[in-house]
């Protein structure tokens, strides 16, 4: 049973059509993120892997302004490789940033510009703070739709070109049924 975003949400009603951008994302989006290339290359690659959809109420780039977006992250694994979002460090790099977990569960991989790695647990009302200058990507480990909120600064943007060239010096492998960051 699917969180639904926005209608639970805007209880000001002035806000409601503002700026509500839906985005999904396949399999074919998210090539070359994951180990096993083969694996990959044998799933539909029209197969859904996450939908986030965003409430951007200032224009993109605004100072002091907060966006806010739930992300429906689907279950699977490529390989061992539990399914996951693209990551990114931001594009104003020092910008912050909450994500909190609303129903099933994952693990945030955060990863520093030194490139040290480490995970969080993220479940039904878990809080995680991400600190500026420090990338993130979360991975569904459970068998159902993981998703969770997050809130970022509206002048922070997108750098998805460093992981894409370089991604994460850690991955979490299912090893004996259990995730692993290796
Ligand atoms: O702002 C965020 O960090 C999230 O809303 C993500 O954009 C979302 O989870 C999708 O991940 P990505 O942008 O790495 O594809
Ligand atoms: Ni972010």
């Amino acid at each position: 049973n699917k969180i639904v975003f926005p209608e639970l949400f805007f209880t000001d009603k002035n806000l409601v059509g503002r700026d509500v951008l839906k985005i999904s994302r396949n399999l074919s989006d998210l090539k070359g993120i994951f180990a096993d290339a083969e694996a990959f290359e044998r799933m539909p690659q029209n197969q859904l892997a996450y939908e986030v959809s965003s409430f951007l109420p200032e224009k993109e780039g605004t100072p002091g302004g907060l966006y806010f977006g739930i992300t429906y992250l689907y279950p699977g694994k490529v390989g061992n490789e539990y399914m996951m979002t693209k990551g990114h460090y931001h594009a104003n790099v020092d910008r912050a940033e909450f994500y909190w977990g609303l129903e099933g569960e994952g693990m945030l991989i955060l990863m520093d510009g030194q490139r040290n790695v480490w995970a969080e647990h993220v479940f039904p009302g878990s809080l995680h703070y991400i600190p500026g200058g420090v990338a993130h990507r979360m991975a569904n480990t459970g068998s159902s739709l993981f998703s969770f909120a997050a809130c970022w600064p509206s002048d922070a943007g997108h750098n998805y070109a460093e992981i894409a060239e370089n991604g994460f010096s850690a991955r979490l492998m299912e090893v004996n049924g259990v995730p692993h960051l290796i």
